[in-house]
């Protein structure tokens, strides 16, 4: 692929335009994908591909909150898999599952950049720290 058409199917324009699409819907409904195909003229396969590539751009409508658990190396070792367990089992949900009220999203992330403060979550941007199961589930629990 030439550097021009990378800059068209990758563009900072087009991610912003994906962005926000998903403030405004909440994720990126299939009719919103033709219709940037359509205007840019580019396969709607790039735009998935696209879409895929970043976390924050979703497909499925997603919970009023966004759980973002870190699972890498540095919290795993200060016991996010415990936090991970515990979570699942309030919410009743798995990996990348929303609550059927639609209020929870979970989704196991990699490293959210906070790693001496493991383990660490965050919440539509709002980030946790040096994380108890207890603490986490006590914040869920607080959530309105
Ligand atoms: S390893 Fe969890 S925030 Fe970096």
């Amino acid at each position: 692929m030439r550097g021009e058409d990378m800059e068209k199917f990758y563009s900072k324009e087009l991610i912003e335009e994906l962005r926000d699409i998903q403030d405004t819907y909440g994720y990126i409904p299939e009719e919103q994908i033709v219709k940037i195909a359509t205007k840019k003229n580019i396969p709607k396969a790039h735009l998935y591909g696209v879409i895929s590539f970043y976390s924050m751009l979703y497909l499925e409508p997603t919970g009023k909150y966004i759980i973002r658990l870190c699972n890498s190396v540095s919290c795993r070792l200060n016991n996010s898999t415990e936090i991970l367990r515990s979570i699942k089992e309030f919410l009743k949900i798995e990996n990348g599952g929303t609550t059927k009220d639609k209020k929870f999203t979970l989704e196991v992330a990699e490293c959210l950049g906070h790693c001496g403060e493991g383990p660490v979550m965050m919440i539509n941007g709002q980030v946790y720290s040096f994380l108890t199961p207890e603490e986490a589930i006590k914040i869920l629990k607080s959530l309105q």
